[in-house]
């Protein structure tokens, strides 16, 4: 063996790499694969800590929290075997030359011992204007396969996945069947005991996967252990067309789906074949909203759907129209992002479109959409303002409306008397319960999240021109705008939405956001017909705004920056919150521009390696809050900002889905291990702002 080069994985020899694949834009953390919604959530792991460097063969994809999800390629060209995907013992694996990624594919091109070329592409759509399509968890995986040296091949395909995308214990007894509906072929399977709104290990207890493709000549399927199934195809080319009728524990002779298609002769022409994996729930969510009791959301598909099975078949059917949809939103963001700020911004907005919505369950009904947000990683919350809140530049850019139907639990769960305290609720429970804290017992960021949702519900309003919404819930706007007078120019000891860095007292930054709100609530108060009430906010957040400037800002240093809290002269941080002042075009005249001139100028002489760390606490930092920062800086802090995350999403040995916090010097976990997370939404600043 050579030396194994750090960055590509590749095995040297003499200098010369062999088997090495280019990575475009970049080779990240971790390479999205079927990223659709918290429970279709699977990723190849890349990054060094954990991965293989982003190569597809040789090593198992995992659900976000990294329990294997098997899903196996394996293919024969002229009676030789080879593995394009997955990890099966002594299998020889193809030679991938490319990996490139856009915002909702990832693309492989495979060498199959130099006589065929693979093109293999993962879809997951994302359709924020067109809820049927964003309703269903559903994603596509598309394999091409044509002649690379010219000359006619022998070629048959097979792919699987195992039981282990059904249950997060894997003792668990899984059932299991095959179908054909409509030009379809399906395996379907779940846990034969069914637990709704219930998780175990963050997969759900309750529904049905189906994993589909054409019901074409040359198809035959197998169910059966992984041994069985995959050896029928190693030894013969095809399946049995046989049912294993022993249903068992995930890990019990591991259960495993199989499809294999005899392609035939194949010459230049691509011959594809597409496959779908997916997951039906029923019902999706518990709120504590309506009346006094839990109320139960169907999924949202349910409402253009009338069976799983016609769900199933649609979206297989579909794929030509979802693939020219995803090409427009990755064209668009590719144009956006190029013209906002070049290709390394790209870099990061296309690698945090699947991951954002990926993390979001549509439910309610057509007319009446509800959306949940899972935190993820950080302890699965459902609901948390301020993750919602680092997100919106994503949701503002694709579909504001999205924010309302975002928004929408948290205000069924205050306005219907389940909160009892004066401030804006931190998040509404642990996914997909949320039953809320009728005692008020939630984790305590009452300034931090009475400042959020004045500020996202004047955003959503102004770009939706919605002010019947403002009417609304004024009533409750005002209660928190009461609490934001009371509390935000001297901020007690308390923790921000960076929970991690600690509490403390006087925090600028949160100082900063809950003055802007109330500087939003003026304008909730004018748009809503309430001339003294807006007169009475304009008035304090003016008040409050001149004395911040002379309580936050370390005039005397060289060079002067705000403070992470009053009167600490030394200490500095990300002053992310003064975006706000410009998402809702306050600019120049709330805020002087000689606060952004002066943190623009100032960033760069802070930044370590791969980032500017969020604060003096630690040399740690937020990609998300880094670019809310970024995007009202000058242009060359703005690039430096960019130019830092974009290279170290390149180079970074985390391994999991883009982690939002990672060390500034090493660019590894700094001890927390956060991944896939919505927050990074937030990359999208630059393109949210009016
Ligand atoms: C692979 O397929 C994608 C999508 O069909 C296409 O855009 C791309 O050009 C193909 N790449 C190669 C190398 O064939
Ligand atoms: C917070 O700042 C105010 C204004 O400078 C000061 O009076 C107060 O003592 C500070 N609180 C703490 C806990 O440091
Ligand atoms: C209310 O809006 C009007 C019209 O835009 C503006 O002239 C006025 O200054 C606003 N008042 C307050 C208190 O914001």
């Amino acid at each position: 063996m050579g030396l194994k080069d750090a960055l590509t994985g590749a095995f040297l020899f003499g200098g010369l790499a062999l088997g090495a694949s280019t990575f475009s834009p970049a080779r990240p953390p971790a390479i999205p694969l079927a990223v659709k919604a918290p429970y279709l959530n699977t990723w190849l792991d890349a990054g060094s800590d954990g991965g293989n460097g982003g190569y597809l063969a040789g090593q198992w994809p995992v659900f976000w929290q990294q329990q294997v999800t098997a899903w196996t390629g394996l293919i024969q060209v002229d009676g030789a075997t080879y593995q394009w995907m997955g990890a099966v013992p002594n299998t020889q694996n193809v030679d991938q030359t490319e990996f490139s990624y856009t915002s909702t594919r990832s693309n492989f091109v495979m060498n199959v011992g130099g006589k065929v070329e693979m093109n293999i592409t993962f879809l997951s759509p994302v359709t924020p204007n067109d809820l049927k399509r964003q309703s269903l968890t559903f994603s596509y995986l598309d394999v091409g396969v044509h002649s690379l040296d010219g000359a006619e091949h022998d070629v048959q395909l097979y792919a699987d996945v195992s039981g282990e995308w059904a249950s997060g214990d894997l003792g668990a007894v899984i059932e299991w069947d095959y179908g054909t509906s409509d030009g379809v072929a399906y395996h379907t399977f779940h846990r034969q005991s069914q637990t709704e709104i219930s998780e175990t290990r963050e997969l759900p207890n309750w529904g049905d996967f189906y994993w589909s493709t054409g019901n074409t000549d040359g198809l035959t399927f197998q169910s059966g252990s992984d041994v069985d199934v995959r050896g029928a195809f190693k030894n013969k080319g095809v399946l049995a067309n046989t049912k294993d009728t022993n249903f068992r524990a995930v890990n019990s002779n591991w259960p495993v789906f199989g499809f294999a298609k005899n392609l035939g002769s194949i010459s230049s022409n691509s011959v594809n074949t597409l496959f779908t994996i997916g997951l039906t729930q029923d019902n999706a969510i518990q709120l504590l909203g309506e009346g006094s009791g839990l109320t139960t959301y169907p999924s949202l598909w349910k409402s253009y759907f009338s069976s799983d099975l016609d769900a199933v078949t649609w979206f297989y059917n579909d794929y030509s129209t979802a693939a020219g949809l995803a090409t427009s939103l990755d064209n668009q963001v590719a144009s956006d992002s190029i013209a906002a700020a070049g290709q390394d911004y790209l870099t990061i907005t296309s690698l945090s479109v699947r991951q954002t919505f990926g993390a979001l369950q549509f439910t309610g009904t057509d007319s009446d959409p509800v959306v949940f947000l899972k935190e993820i990683s950080s302890n699965s919350d459902i609901q948390t303002v301020d993750v919602i809140f680092p997100a919106i530049p994503l949701i503002l850019y694709t579909n504001p409306k999205l924010l309302d139907y975002l928004l929408k639990p948290l205000f069924l769960n205050q306005e219907n008397g389940h909160y009892p305290n004066t401030n804006a609720i931190h998040d509404l429970g642990t996914f997909p319960l949320a039953k809320g804290y009728p005692d008020g017992t939630d984790e305590p960021q009452p300034l931090e999240e009475c400042g959020n949702m004045i500020i996202m519900v004047l955003a959503y309003a102004q770009r939706t021109k919605d002010t019947d919404y403002l009417n609304q819930h004024y009533e409750i706007l005002t209660k928190w705008a009461g609490y934001l007078i009371d509390e935000s120019l001297i901020p007690a000891d308390q923790i921000s939405t960076d929970d991690f860095a600690g509490s403390l007292a006087n925090q600028t930054n949160l100082a900063i956001k809950g003055i802007i709100g109330l500087r939003a609530m003026a304008d909730i108060s004018n748009l809503t017909g309430h001339a003294d009430d807006a007169t009475n906010y304009l008035n304090t957040a003016n008040s409050y705004i001149k004395q911040w400037q002379e309580l936050g800002i370390n005039s005397a240093a060289n060079p002067p920056h705000t403070t992470l809290s009053y009167g600490d002269g030394a200490s500095h941080g990300l002053l992310y919150n003064l975006y706000a002042n410009s998402l809702l075009g306050f600019g120049y005249d709330f805020v002087p521009q000689s606060v952004y001139d002066m943190q623009s100028s100032f960033y760069p002489t802070v930044a370590l390696k791969y980032c500017v760390p969020l604060d003096t606490r630690h040399t740690y930092s937020k990609t998300d809050w880094q670019l809310w920062a970024a995007a009202i800086a000058s242009e060359e802090t703005r690039n430096d900002f960019i130019s830092r995350i974009a290279n170290w999403i390149n180079v970074t040995p985390t391994n999991r889905a883009f982690t939002d916090l990672y060390d500034c010097a090493s660019g590894d976990y700094p001890g927390i291990t956060f991944t896939a997370r919505p927050v990074v939404g937030g990359h999208f600043a630059l393109l949210a702002l009016p």
